[in-house]
């Protein structure tokens, strides 16, 4: 990787005016091991935070920083548990929490690794990060009520791999993470939230309902800057996607889609309309 500075985590450089850059301390609170030390430097990001677009940052320590718990398993070790059971609906919870804990890693992460996009982009992210942990507290909170806490259950590390696969590459990023993978999660919001509530569980489902209305603004804030970055490059946004989607083997979607709120987030009639022909 190409840079003209080097930011450490924990470290005190670039400041400006004796505030962190935006990226800068966006990179110190993924490095944080512990989510709420994460969570506190997400919020202390402020919206007058100072901004260099054009720097490149150099990670020291190994990221994303995470708590030596939820234990990481395989997609397909994750046990499957009864609604029907207090711990079974504790584990769902657990496992949208886990969801939620990546989801501020990923959006932390394309604030620091990306330079030379413009001075929206980065707020935009960390709109999404604040978003993000603000999510995740609602979920842990929910799980404290019922006697649980996030590393009770074991959890898997999808997200992060995708962020892995497409660290040299925004626009694959931009594909893969907010419109293929955060997509994903406004398709399952609805089933989410009707097991919960047919369980009687009316206050987390009210979560997952606060949840997806969030989502469809990042999902939206994916689309506005993948077409923005297909439009500088040349690149046609279906065309591309599905190369994208095939080179980094991203998951094949399968419905059903929630469409009402995929047009909210700004897919467009093309995209839906590939999106269900590849259905599999
Ligand atoms: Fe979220
Ligand atoms: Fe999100």
């Amino acid at each position: 990787m190409d840079s003209n500075s080097i930011a450490a985590p924990g470290g005190n450089e670039p400041r400006t005016g004796g505030m962190a850059c935006l990226r800068a301390a966006a990179l110190e609170a993924l490095a944080a091991v512990g989510w709420a030390d994460k969570l506190a430097r997400v919020r202390a990001i402020g919206d007058q935070a100072p901004l260099d677009c054009a720097r490149h940052y150099v990670a020291h320590v190994a990221l994303p920083g995470r708590p030596a718990v939820p234990v990481l398993v395989s997609p397909s070790e994750v046990p499957q548990r009864s609604m029907a059971t207090l711990e079974g609906r504790a584990a769902l919870l657990h496992a949208l929490a886990h969801i939620e804990f990546n989801a501020v890693n990923l959006a932390l992460d394309i604030l620091w690794r990306f330079a030379g996009m413009p001075d929206a982009f980065y707020r935009d992210w960390l709109r999404v990060a604040r978003e993000e942990a603000t999510h995740f507290e609602l979920l842990n909170q929910r799980l404290a009520d019922l006697g649980y806490a996030y590393g009770d259950f074991p959890g898997h590390d999808g997200l992060w791999e995708m962020a892995e696969r497409t660290r040299d590459d925004l626009l694959a990023r931009l594909a893969l993470v907010p419109r293929t993978l955060e997509a994903r999660g406004l398709d399952a919001s609805p089933l989410i939230r009707n097991k919960l509530a047919g369980a009687g569980d009316a206050r987390s489902a009210a979560i997952v309902d606060i949840i997806l209305r969030d989502e469809i603004g990042h999902v939206a804030i994916g689309n506005h800057w993948y077409k923005l970055l297909c439009a500088r490059q040349g690149r046609e946004p279906v065309a591309c996607y599905a190369e994208l989607a095939s080179r980094y083997n991203a998951p094949r979607l399968r419905g059903p889609f929630n469409l009402a709120a995929r047009r909210a987030a700004g897919f467009d009639e093309a995209e839906l309309a590939a999106l269900q022909a590849d259905r599999g």
